[in-house]
C-alpha cells in the first residue's frame, strides 16, 4: 500500500495527548480491525469497551443510512421518536423512571453530579453538596469529572480542583463510614473499576453502601459507563449486586461506537432538574439514539447476554489452563466480557507482543491486561485469542 505517513501528519497537528500505537486502522468487520498496511487483527480492544455489537455490524449500519437519510438532527427544541422509544427501553431495564441523554460518559457523569448537588441542596440543606468517590476509580475528563476521579495525578496540573469531593479506598468500609457527613449528598462508584484495574465491589462494602443511602439520606450513584449495557453479563452490573441506585450513568456500549452517553434516574430525583436547570445540543438526537436503540434491540433478539455469559466461562477457563502453565499471572478478574488478568510484573512488553501477533488487548492499573471483546464475540474467536495470549506467555 502506498505509503501517507499519517502518524506523522497526525503528530504535526493532533495535540500530543495520547499515548498511540503506531498502526493506522482503516476498517473493521466483526472482531477484527484492519490496518493500513492490510493487517488484520483480532480486536478484544472494542475501541475501549464501545463496539458491542463489534465493527460495521450490518443492523447498524443499516440504522445509520436509514436514519442518516431520515433525520439526523433537529434541536431538543423539538421531540423526536428514536430517543423516546430508548429511554422507554432505558427506564424499563432499569426500573428508574428519567433518563437524561448526554454525548459520553464524562459528560453522563457531570449531568449526575450536577442532579445530585441540586437535590442534597434543596433536600439536605444548602452544604449537603459532596459527593464520595474512590480512590482508583476513572469518570472522565471534564474538570468535574476529573474531580470526582480518585486519582491524585491526574489532577494535578489542573488545580484548582472542583471542591466537594471526597476519597476513600475501594472496599474500605471504615473509611467508607467515617468519610461520610452531614453534608455528604452522594457516594459515586464503578461496581467494577475497569481503568483502575478490574476491582469488583466486595459483598460487605455493598451493605455498607446501602447501609448509608438508607440512615444517612445519600444518594448511590453507579457508573456504569464501562460496565453497562450486557458487558458484564447483565444490562447493568449493579443487577449482580444488591443495590438500589439513585442514579445511574451510562456511554461506551449504549452506541455501539456512535458517541452517546445517558443518566437514569429515580422519578422523585429526577424532578429536581427542572426547564433550563441542565442541557445539551447534541445529546439524545435522532441518529444516536436511533444507533443505541439497534444496540439494545441487538443484545436482545440476538440473545447476546447468554453470549456474554457462555463466551466469560469459555474465556475465564482458558485463562485459568495458563495460569496454571505461567505463575506470573496472579489473578483472573471481571464479570461477563470485562476481565482482567493480573500480573507480578509490568505488562506492557507481553501487550506489545500480542499487538504484533495479532490480537488487541489493553492495559488497567496494577498490571492488569484488560480482554473487552465486543459481546457477539464467538466460541471460535474466543479460542483464537486464547491461542494467541498463551504463544505470547510462553516467549516471555
Ligand atoms: C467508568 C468510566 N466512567 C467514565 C468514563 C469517561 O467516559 P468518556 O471517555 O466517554 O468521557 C470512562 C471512560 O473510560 C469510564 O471507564
Amino acid at each position: 500500500m502506498e505509503k501517507h505517513n499519517w502518524p506523522q501528519r497526525g503528530e504535526a497537528v493532533l495535540m500530543n495527548t495520547f499515548k498511540r500505537d503506531g498502526k493506522v486502522m482503516v476498517s473493521g468487520q466483526g472482531s477484527f480491525l484492519t490496518d493500513a498496511e492490510g493487517r488484520t487483527y483480532l480486536d478484544f480492544i472494542s475501541g475501549i469497551a464501545v463496539n458491542s455489537l463489534g465493527h460495521s455490524n450490518e443492523k447498524l449500519v443499516e440504522t445509520l443510512v436509514n436514519q442518516g437519510q431520515q433525520l439526523i438532527h433537529s434541536s431538543n427544541l423539538f421531540w423526536n421518536t428514536p430517543s423516546i422509544q430508548l429511554a422507554e427501553k432505558l427506564t424499563k431495564l432499569s426500573g428508574l423512571g428519567k433518563v437524561f441523554f448526554a454525548n459520553s460518559g464524562a459528560e453522563a457523569n457531570e449531568g449526575a453530579i450536577k442532579l445530585a448537588r441540586k437535590w442534597g441542596r434543596e433536600v439536605k440543606g444548602p452544604n449537603a453538596t459532596t459527593i464520595v468517590t474512590m480512590k482508583q476509580s476513572f469518570h472522565g475528563r471534564t474538570m468535574a469529572t476529573l474531580a470526582a476521579t480518585g486519582q491524585e495525578a491526574m489532577h494535578k496540573d489542573y488545580a484548582p480542583n472542583l471542591p466537594g469531593f471526597d476519597y476513600v479506598t475501594f472496599n474500605d468500609i471504615d473509611q467508607l463510614k467515617a468519610t461520610i457527613i452531614p453534608q455528604t449528598c452522594a457516594v459515586l462508584i464503578e461496581v467494577i473499576q475497569g481503568e483502575g484495574g478490574v476491582n469488583t465491589l466486595s459483598e460487605d462494602f455493598v451493605q455498607a453502601i446501602n447501609e448509608i443511602q438508607q440512615e444517612k439520606q445519600v444518594l448511590v450513584i453507579i457508573d456504569e459507563v464501562q460496565t453497562g449495557i450486557g458487558r458484564t453479563g447483565s444490562y447493568f452490573a449493579y443487577e449482580q449486586f444488591d443495590l438500589d441506585p439513585d442514579i445511574i450513568t451510562l456511554a461506551k456500549g449504549l452506541g455501539g461506537g456512535f458517541p452517546i452517553g445517558a443518566f437514569l434516574a429515580k422519578d422523585d430525583l429526577a424532578t429536581h432538574f427542572q426547564v433550563g436547570d441542565h442541557g445539551t445540543t447534541f445529546g439524545g438526537n435522532p441518529l444516536a439514539t436511533a444507533c443505541a436503540n439497534t444496540v439494545l434491540d441487538t443484545i436482545n433478539e440476538d440473545n447476546l447476554l447468554n453470549n456474554v455469559n457462555q463466551r466469560h466461562k469459555q474465556l475465564v477457563e482458558g485463562l485459568q489452563v495458563l495460569q496454571a502453565k505461567h505463575p506470573t499471572i496472579s489473578s483472573i478478574k471481571g464479570r461477563g466480557l470485562l476481565i482482567g488478568i493480573q500480573f507480578d510484573q509490568a505488562v506492557d512488553d507481553i501487550i506489545n507482543d500480542c499487538f504484533d501477533q495479532g490480537l488487541l488487548v489493553i492495559s488497567a492499573k496494577g498490571n492488569v491486561i484488560r480482554f473487552l471483546p465486543p459481546l457477539n464475540v464467538s466460541e471460535e474467536e474466543i479460542n483464537q485469542a486464547l491461542d494467541i495470549f498463551g504463544a505470547v506467555l510462553s516467549t516471555q
